[in-house]
Parts: structure tokens; sequence; C-alpha cells
């Protein structure tokens, strides 16, 4: 376009005192658009009358051109480009990356001065193929290092990362990379475990790719849960726990030896006294291939209405005492009627025991009573026997041989 020195003098002057008018043409500007959209540039203040009309790209391509009615369309953008007489407006459509650039109208008014107005697109291509790469290997904690890349198509104006749907902040393990498209983890933790998002966006478009990283530790912090002391005849579970992933396998000894279970529960279906003991679990992670164990002792004591042996035992002891304690009282009563009474000193057993052979005691009592003086660590029969033979003159000494006095005096109820 030629413009005389006289017409580029009085543009300058238009220009530089046009603004006291109020009236300048403008062009508003646009956000960035994304490929393949349209737009359309509709100028401010347009004069009213014009003789020609120029749309301009990067100020030396003509994209089209207006006079006295005739329109003329650049072949470069024809069938995507449109111009409205009446507003000056240029519609453009099918946008490409390349219509990125500034866009300038020319006019030259009826009075035969030359306006401009000029602004600026920015044409982005949208994201697309957003994806990550990560480490092919297992991650052991505290051992490997994992570089997670990013990868993706399009205008990448920004690239954000997010763990877990939070923001992932660099640390001393966490490293991004100067354009922040990669980030690597070194040495990697448990607490690394969990799902990337890697974000690539520009003004018009964004993608959101994701990877899953799973750091294998453990095992560690082993523990069971059971009972330290039980009742025989009881069922009873130890459950072991570690921190570990993948899961840890389960083995259990018993007093050194392996039990042959291999999952986290132990199960005693019925206690006996022989299940005491130490009990061991190991917890060992695959992966890691490491190992931690952790010990439980377990005390299987007597249950309440078990323990089946010595209740026969103690049954026994009390019928025999009794029926001994029966036979003392005959004997005392016999003696007494007899006036042959006691030179028998009550805390002599030697007297006591003639004085039941002197009774004709039947055998059983006998025995008992001769046993329990020749071999005194039957101590319960050796009690039961001094209680018969001083039950009316000792004074009695803790509740406990009260009570068993109470029992023990009801049949007797003659008091000598
Ligand atoms: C991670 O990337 C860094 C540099 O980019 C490299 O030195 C390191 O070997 C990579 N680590 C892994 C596990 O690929
Ligand atoms: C996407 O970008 C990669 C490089 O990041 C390039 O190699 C590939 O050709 C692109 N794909 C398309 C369809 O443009
Ligand atoms: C990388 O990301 C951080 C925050 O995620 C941001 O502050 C920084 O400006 C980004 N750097 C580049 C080059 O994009
Ligand atoms: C305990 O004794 C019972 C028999 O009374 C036996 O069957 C069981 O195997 C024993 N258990 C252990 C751990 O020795
Ligand atoms: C297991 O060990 C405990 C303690 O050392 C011991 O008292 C118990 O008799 C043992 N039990 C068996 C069945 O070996």
């Amino acid at each position: 376009m030629m413009v005389s020195h006289g017409l580029y003098w009085t543009l300058w002057t238009l220009s530089c005192f046009g603004q006291y008018f109020g009236q300048d043409l403008q062009i508003p500007d646009l956000p960035p658009l994304a490929e393949g959209q349209s737009l359309t540039f509709t100028p401010e203040n347009p004069p009213s009358t014009w003789r020609q009309a120029s749309w301009l790209y990067n100020a030396d391509t003509t994209i089209i051109t207006a006079a006295s009615g005739a329109v003329v369309v650049n072949p470069d953008y024809e069938e995507r480009v449109r111009f409205d007489p009446n507003t000056l407006a240029l519609e453009l459509w099918n946008l490409k990356l390349y219509d990125s650039g500034t866009y300038k109208l020319s006019v030259l008014t009826s009075p035969g001065v030359t306006i401009t107005a000029e602004t600026s697109l920015h044409v982005l291509e949208r994201i697309y193929h957003v994806m990550l790469i990560g480490p092919e290997e297992t991650l052991i904690e505290h051992e490997s290092s994992a570089n997670i890349t990013s990868k993706g198509n399009g205008t990448i104006t920004s690239v954000q990362w997010m763990k877990d749907n939070s923001p992932l902040s660099s640390s001393s393990r966490i490293i991004f990379s100067s354009d922040n498209r990669s980030v690597s983890i070194s040495p990697v933790e448990r607490s690394d475990t969990g799902e990337y998002q890697c974000t690539y966006s520009n003004p018009v478009s964004s993608e959101t790719a994701k990877l899953t990283l799973i750091i294998n530790y453990g095992p560690d912090g082993v523990s069971i849960t059971g009972p330290d002391v039980v009742d025989s005849g009881v069922q009873v579970f130890l459950s072991c726990s570690a921190n570990s992933e993948p899961s840890a396998s389960f083995s259990w000894t018993f007093n050194g030896s392996d039990t042959g279970v291999t999952t986290d529960k132990y199960t005693i279906d019925k206690t006996d006294f022989n299940n005491s003991g130490e009990y061991i679990c190991t917890a060992f992670n695959r992966f890691t291939n490491k190992r931690e164990f952790k010990t439980h002792a377990l005390f299987v004591q007597e249950g309440g209405d078990e323990g089946g042996l010595s209740a026969g035992a103690i049954a026994g002891i009390v019928i025999g005492v009794l029926v001994t304690v029966g036979g003392i009282c005959g004997l005392i009563v016999y003696l007494t009627k007899t006036n042959t009474i006691p030179n028998i000193s009550l805390q002599q057993k030697g007297e006591a025991s003639r004085a039941a052979q002197r009774g004709q005691e039947p055998d059983l009592h006998y025995e008992e009573i001769t046993d329990s003086q020749k071999a005194r660590e039957n101590r319960i029969n050796l009690e039961k026997i001094n209680e018969a033979e001083t039950y009316e003159n000792v004074a009695y000494k803790n509740e406990y041989e009260n009570l068993k006095h109470g029992v023990l005096n009801q049949p007797r109820t003659p008091e000598p």
C-alpha cells in the first residue's frame, strides 16, 4: 500500500490529535483461542462512511480489501473469512496455529484520512495425548528411586503435579525437572505410594494423566494380639499383624518348633496345659525379602470347672476327711462314754493314731492317718487330720480353717 508523504503526515497529525475527538478506531483484544475455533474482530468506533478498508495480517499480508462495494479476498484465506462492510468486522474461522499474530484494520475515510487499529491473536493447539511413564521395576522403600516422566502433545504452557489430589511439592527427595515435565523421587518411601496426576494445560485446554506408584516395604511393627493367661479348655486366638506392602505372609512356632500354621491367626480350639509356652509369629515380605518376628508368651491355667483329675482328687480327700472326722467323733463319744478319755494329748499325733487303732477305725482312715504322719509331703491330708485331731482345742487360726471347720462341724453336733 502506497502512502504519500502528505497523507502520511495527515495520518500522523490525526493520530496525535485524534484522541481529542474521543472517537479512536479500536479492536478489542481477544483471549487466546484454540486451533479450529472461529473469531470475529469487531472494531469499535468505525467511521460511518469510508472509501476503502483493508485487514492486514502481521502488517504485510492483506487478508481482504474492500472498496466501492467490491471485496477482494486473499486466496490463502478463501473459505475462511468474511467481511462485514457495515461494521468493518472480520470473521475468521477454522483457526490455524499460524493465524497467531497481529491484525490491523486500515480505513480510508471519506474525508480522505486513513485511520488504523491493531490487535493481536494467540491461537493455541489443544492439549492431547498426555501420559505418564513410570518405573517398570519393583520399588523398594529406602532402596529404589523412581522417575516419572510426562509426555503430551499440544501447546503446553503449564505443567502441574498432584499426588492423591493434593499438590505435589518438591523436597530433598522429590525433585522436578526444570521444565516440570518429570519428577524424580530418590530414595522412595512408603508414603510415596499413591496416585500421581500430571496436568498439562494452556489457556484453551488441559489434560491430566495418572499413574499409581506402589512402594514395597516392611514387614515392620509386627505385633501379636491375644491373651497372656487363659483357662484350660477354652478357645484362644493369637492374631499377628505387620506393616507390609505387599501383605506379609506369616508363620508360627511354638517353643521353637514350627507349627505349620501360615495364617495371620493362630487358633487353639481347646486349651490344654501343654499349650503354655512361647509363640513366635514371623512375618515375611517376598518383595523386600525381609522378615521380622514377635514373641508372645501364653500361660494356660486351671479353668473354673476344668482340670478333671485334681478335682476328683479333691473330692476324694474331702469325703475321706469327712468320714475320718465322723469316725474320730464317734471314737471320742465312745471314749467319753466309757470314761477312758484323754490322756490323748491333742498335739501328740502318735496318740491319736493309737486312739484310732484302739477305736477299730476302718482301714481307710487308719491308713490315711498313718500315711500322713509318715509322709508329711501330703500337706492336704495332714492338714485335714490335724484338724480332725485338734478341732476342739486349737483356736482356729484363719478364715480358711474356719470355713473348713464350719463344714466339718455340721456332722459333729454333740459337744463333748
Ligand atoms: C532418574 O532420572 C535421573 C536424571 O534424570 C537419573 O540420573 C536417574 O538414574 C533416574 N533414575 C531412575 C530410577 O531411572
Ligand atoms: C506428539 O508429541 C510427540 C513428542 O512429544 C511427537 O513425537 C508426536 O509426533 C506428537 N504426535 C502428534 C500426533 O503430533
Ligand atoms: C513448576 O511447578 C511449580 C509448582 O508446581 C511452579 O512453581 C514452577 O513455576 C513450575 N516451573 C515451570 C518451569 O513450569
Ligand atoms: C498336648 O496334649 C494333647 C494330649 O493331651 C496332645 O494331643 C497335643 O498334641 C499336645 N500338644 C502339644 C502342643 O504338645
Ligand atoms: C514350652 O515352654 C514352656 C516354657 O519354657 C514350658 O513350660 C512348657 O512345658 C513347654 N511346653 C511344651 C509342650 O514343650
